[in-house]
């Protein structure tokens, strides 16, 4: 899950000005020598030496042994009423398709903790977290809520709710410590998503397993990360040794998580620590997405050649992206009306468009970049990348508006140094947000999370158009939605917390709204996961933001669960709704 990267300024899936201002780098040391081969535990170590550096070590839960069922397990008592009688929606007759997908979904990052144990290696996160933690809110991923050890009684919890589903990202350092191919493997990595796999599979739980959630391996990101495209074959070949460790149980496969926020962001991260010889902030995500777009097209057809060749079961496969269509800021402004294409385009078509349709970039994109920046696809990548995902994912949080940038649009597109090209989008997050009448569009979430409005009644018109703008024969799934409960971080009491109306509400009126999108709309919406079930390290806020239909006791040393109420209306409403 993406959060309010820049607490003033940017972000988020459906919020991201490319061109965003580069955090200033305080001094911050550099990156591990980059190691190529041996691979000894001497090896491994030096790289944690070099996420220790400042003198923060990496830290243990209080828990570290795998936490078995409670066998006295209950939910505990019912919540009482939560809406009125009367708002009751008029949806009660309508039903999900058969085989609808239920489900919620979680980051390796922001879950596992024990990121020093099994033989695991250190990612982009650990680096930054420990030496810079201004960037972490002064938080680091080693322990978050301990999944690791206490995934057994969380599923368990998370059964309660009625899921048929769970989506999890596998960490591609716990697999291969140094990241690179012809590295060692980890046999405990394996292991770990095994033994968490089964555990679904045991609780009739359909595992959905992502490749790639952020969690760059530090030794690839000191040869440049994505913006290195030697990174394709290390990528394809972390991805082989997963499908066929796995592929026989999991049978729903994502290689990479938002790819936009990706590349406009974290590729780079830290800082702009990969970003050589000329290349800066604007231009690094032109340079990362070639780049991933090929690793991703590369391990689908390697999923595919494993598929045909028997070695594993078949399944499906796509890529979850982000972006989304903004309403324009006037309706009447024609000017608006493109810039919110433009933003469409730039935000969205930048992955979809090669994958889902023809192999190219939008035209605005590729007239904004010579191929000297952006890569072209020759004819024969051209073949493997178009077409290569099996149904349509999105992470669609929420809609935002789009405003034409201050001295007009035709000014900005042919003015490479003005400061809103190549979007062209005003970045001012109040006309991001609200529209020439003065309204917003929606109630906001928490302030430290600046993206992010609850636009539930926008859903229905994004769906429509996302299913005539890139039609799949896989049919539209949501791979992520969810809301950060404003000031949730500060109230003290669990009476307070567990009673999350503005997550509940946005919650319910997305699930109602997809439901007439499906019945009414026939959209082909086939799976809906909600981010997420337990509040979490959500990266630069770290746990300052929730998204939890959970609550976690980061004071408390067991990390103690609590339901908040969205957890009961979620549950209730696919109760209703889903066919037995
Ligand atoms: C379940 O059992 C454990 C240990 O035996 C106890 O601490 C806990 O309170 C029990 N929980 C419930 C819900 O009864
Ligand atoms: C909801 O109720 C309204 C008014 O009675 C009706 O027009 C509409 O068709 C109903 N919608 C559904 C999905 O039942
Ligand atoms: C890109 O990666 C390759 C292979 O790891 C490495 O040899 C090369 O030095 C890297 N390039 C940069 C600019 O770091
Ligand atoms: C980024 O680099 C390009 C090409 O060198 C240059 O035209 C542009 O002004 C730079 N942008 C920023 C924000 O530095
Ligand atoms: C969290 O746990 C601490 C330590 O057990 C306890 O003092 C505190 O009341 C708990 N907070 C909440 C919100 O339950
Ligand atoms: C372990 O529990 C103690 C309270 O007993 C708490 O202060 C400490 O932060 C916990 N450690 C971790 C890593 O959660």
């Amino acid at each position: 899950m993406w959060s309010a990267l820049l607490r003033t300024t940017v972000l988020s899936a459906v919020l991201i000005p490319i061109a965003y201002a580069q955090i200033s780098p305080p001094d911050f040391p550099p990156l591990p020598v980059p190691i190529t081969s041996g691979y000894t535990q001497t090896d491994l170590d030096q790289l944690w030496q070099s996420v220790e550096q400042n003198g923060i070590p990496v830290v243990k839960a209080n828990i570290t042994r795998v936490l078995e069922p409670l066998a006295n397990f209950s939910v505990g008592p019912e919540p009482p009423r939560f809406r009125p009688a009367y708002l009751q929606a008029n949806t009660s007759g309508l039903r999900l398709p058969e085989g609808f997908l239920y489900g919620v979904s979680t980051a390796a990052t922001q879950v596992e903790g024990a990121v020093k144990e099994g033989g695991r290696g250190p990612s982009s996160w650990d680096w930054i977290c420990h030496n810079v933690p201004s960037t972490c809110s002064g938080e680091t991923p080693d322990v978050t809520v301990n999944e690791y050890y206490q995934y057994k009684q969380d599923i368990q919890r998370v059964k309660a709710m009625g899921v048929n589903t769970f989506s999890f990202s596998i960490a591609w350092p716990r697999i291969l410590p140094f990241g690179s191919k012809g590295s060692p493997v980890s046999e405990k990595g394996l292991k770990f998503y095994d033994d968490f796999i089964d555990e679904l599979v045991k609780n009739g739980i359909e595992p959905v397993a992502t490749l790639f959630h952020w969690d760059t391996p530090i030794n690839l990101m000191s040869q440049g990360g994505f913006l290195n495209r030697s990174i394709v074959e290390d990528f394809n070949n972390y991805a082989s040794i997963v499908f066929q460790r796995y592929g026989k149980k999991v049978k729903t496969w994502i290689t990479f998580n938002e790819p936009l926020v990706y590349c406009a962001i974290y590729a780079t991260f830290p800082f702009d620590a990969t970003q050589k010889g000329g290349v800066n902030a604007t231009l690094s995500p032109f340079i990362c997405a070639p780049n991933l777009i090929e690793a991703h097209a590369t391990a689908v057809q390697t999923y595919r050649g494993l598929v045909s060749q028997g070695k594993i079961a078949k399944g499906k496969i796509s890529i979850k992206h982000d972006g989304q269509k903004p309403l324009p800021f006037d309706p009447d402004s024609e000017s608006d009306r493109e810039v919110a294409d433009r933003v469409a385009d730039f935000y969205l078509g930048l992955f979809s468009q090669p994958i889902h349709v023809d192999g190219n970039y939008p035209q605005s994109i590729e007239d904004s970049f010579p191929p000297s920046v952006l890569r072209r696809f020759t004819d024969e990548e051209k073949d493997i990348i178009k077409g290569s995902a099996d149904f349509y994912a999105i992470d669609a949080y929420a809609v935002t508006v789009a405003k034409t940038a201050p001295g007009g649009l035709e000014a900005c597109i042919s003015d490479v140094n003005n400061v809103y090209w190549p979007v062209c989008q005003d970045t001012n997050p109040v006309t991001q947000h609200s529209r020439v009448n003065g309204w917003p569009i929606g109630a906001t979430a928490d302030p430290a999370n600046t993206g992010l409005s609850d636009t539930t009644q926008h859903m229905r018109e994004f769906l429509k158009w996302l299913s005539e703008k890139y039609p799949s024969p896989g049919g539209i799934y949501i791979t992520e939605f969810g809301f950060t409960e404003p000031f949730e971080v500060l109230l003290p009491e669990l009476y307070q917390i567990t009673w999350d109306e503005r997550r509940a509400n946005y919650l319910l009126d997305y699930l109602n709204e997809a439901l007439l999108a499906i019945n009414e709309d026939k959209i082909d919406l086939r799976g809906m996961f909600i981010w997420t079930p337990f509040d979490n390290f959500e990266w630069r806020s770290a746990t300052q933001q929730k998204y939890g239909l959970q609550h976690v006791n980061f004071s408390a040393p067991g990390l103690d669960r609590t339901y908040k109420i969205s957890f009961f209306q979620v549950r209730d409403f696919f109760r209703e709704h889903l066919l037995k």
